[in-house]
């Protein structure tokens, strides 16, 4: 987060408007340029992104009577940073969203941080019935005051409740229920029930660790351990951290992963999620982990949490970041909104040589929006320099690609592809033999002058078998890379002069076989 930001007239006035009982119907304004929205340069078709203005972390993340909830950090009267409040949207089906009035506002103890939202099925906190459980969202309240005061106890943690399916929300009378106990960055709070021990668990994220709480009621917190101190990455602060079991892929085995985001100090500079698995018992997380893990080695998939309450027998741990990263969100070229989330993935967690790994891939409701009508394939072609695809009328800039490559026959130097418009701007995608890495390479793929951090390359180690599989959903302004059935993520944004409109498949020091590919034009969702 920028702590610039954290003071505007705008927050004294969303201060002066805040109530405790919120119904509101904060419909965004229309798009300044009288287009319709969604239609702008640079907008995302099939990701989330608001109408209008600044939109962040997702949060409170829950499944409730049919939909998925989709609270976001949002500032509603710029499209910059500034005094947080949870817009919120919801989903049948985790693609096409509904837009819904704003649900958090400031109040007098503050903005409204990044946090989670469960449902209280047993009624722990009598907020509502067993027969009308409440939707609970616990969160972090930001006070300026105190921070322009130079005081440490800036952040704590508060609850607000919905009986409404998340329409209209009511804050806790008592809040703040964790007050801050003098840690200057001490925040969202990720909340679960944990069966075994039969308490709420919190995870929060305390500068250079986590913090885990329990509690019998969502009201009244004891603090169990802190997590992380030393272990992984430290080089930025902590933030937005989750705890999940997750079964080990084909084994009865049930490990907990510890996810938690940091800015900066990613793989490839500013905001990256990290995670570590082990055991979790109720009190403290045991980690297993020897080496550091990234979720997403790109540049833009950060903060970062899972659903909660997804019904057992659909049984997915699914995940949504925001695709953008504090060293250049606020300043990427678009106008009226800014910033989208990534598309919806499901993680499974995979036992590999040396450990486990978390692996990615997009949510299986992207069917929804394949266009049958749409689809080219290519034939099988041993490569060597470059070879144009024929797109056969699919849209680079609204698509998924799956890209098939053995290296049975002999490895290259290099491979991969490159997108490219008529104005010679290109995003390559590369595997490197010298360096054993998957590259990202935007340095020449169009707008870039509005950060000096946001050109360049993104890197990944990757070991390379007998094939590549390259899965990308590409969007206006964004390429999410699955390789090997999401074994390596990579997630960059891109903003071509004009869409990119060819593709290459390319091959340097030596040959290299596509053995299939298949590119299929997405429906825009909105
Ligand atoms: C992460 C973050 C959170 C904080 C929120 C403020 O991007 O800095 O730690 O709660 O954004 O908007």
């Amino acid at each position: 987060m920028k702590k610039n930001h954290l003071f505007s007239t705008g927050m004294v006035i969303s201060l002066l408007v805040a109530v405790s009982i919120i119904s509101c119907n904060a419909a965004p304004k229309k798009s300044g340029d009288g287009k319709s929205f969604y239609q702008e340069k640079y907008r995302p078709q099939f990701h989330f992104s608001p109408e209008a203005h600044w939109m962040n972390d997702p949060n409170g993340m829950v499944f409730y009577a049919g939909e998925y909830h989709l609270f976001y950090q949002y500032y509603p009267e710029s499209s910059v940073w500034g005094p947080m409040h949870w817009g919120h949207a919801v989903s049948t089906d985790l693609v096409h969203w509904k837009h819904l009035p704003i649900a958090l506002y400031p109040d007098s103890l503050g903005m409204i941080f990044s946090g989670s939202a469960v449902i209280d099925w047993n009624n722990t906190t009598g907020f509502g019935s067993k027969g009308n459980p409440p939707m609970v969202a616990i969160y972090t309240h930001h006070n300026g005051t105190i921070e322009k005061a130079g005081g440490v106890d800036v952040e704590s943690e508060a609850i607000a409740f919905s009986l409404d399916k998340g329409r209209t929300w009511a804050k806790y009378k008592n809040n703040p229920v964790i007050k801050n106990p003098g840690i200057r960055d001490f925040r969202d709070p990720k909340v679960s029930w944990n069966k075994e021990a039969k308490k709420w668990i919190m995870v929060l994220a305390a500068h250079d660790r986590v913090k885990y709480y329990s509690s019998p009621n969502l009201k009244d917190w004891s603090f169990e351990s802190d997590f992380g101190m030393g272990l992984g990455a430290h080089g930025g602060v902590w933030e937005c951290p989750d705890l999940f079991p997750v079964k080990v892929e084909g084994s009865g085995e049930t490990k907990w992963v510890q996810m938690v985001s940091i800015n900066p100090g990613g793989p490839n500079g500013g905001s990256a999620t990290q995670y570590f698995v082990g055991n979790f018992n109720g009190k403290t997380f045991a980690s297993e982990s020897t080496r550091t893990n990234w979720i997403d080695w790109g540049r833009d998939d950060y903060a970062g949490v899972t659903w909660s309450d997804v019904p057992e027998k659909d049984g997915r741990r699914l995940f949504l970041g925001w695709m953008s990263n504090w060293q250049y969100g606020e300043a990427v070229p678009t106008s009226v909104w800014r910033s989208a989330m990534t598309f919806p993935r499901e993680l499974v967690l995979k036992k590999v040589s040396g450990g486990y790994l978390l692996a990615s891939s997009p949510a299986r409701e992207l069917a929804l929006v394949r266009d049958q009508q749409l689809t080219t394939t290519v034939s099988p072609e041993t490569i060597s320099g470059e070879k144009e695809v024929n797109l056969n009328g699919v849209a680079l800039s609204q698509c998924e690609l799956n890209f098939d490559f053995s290296v049975e026959k002999g490895i290259p130097d290099s491979f991969g592809l490159v997108f490219e418009n008529g104005l010679k701007e290109s995003l390559k995608i590369e595997y490197s033999k010298g360096s054993a890495q998957f590259i990202v390479d935007r340095a020449n793929s169009g707008s870039m002058s509005f950060s000096n951090e946001f050109a360049g390359l993104t890197k990944a180690p990757y070991i390379l078998k007998k094939e590549v599989r390259l899965h990308i959903l590409a969007d206006a302004a964004s390429v999410e890379i699955f390789v090997d059935d999401g074994n390596l993520v990579m997630t960059d944004l891109v903003f071509p002069t004009e869409s990119f409109n060819k593709l290459k498949v390319f091959s340097s020091g030596g040959k290299i076989e596509l053995k299939n590919a298949e590119i299929v034009g997405l429906k825009r969702i909105w």
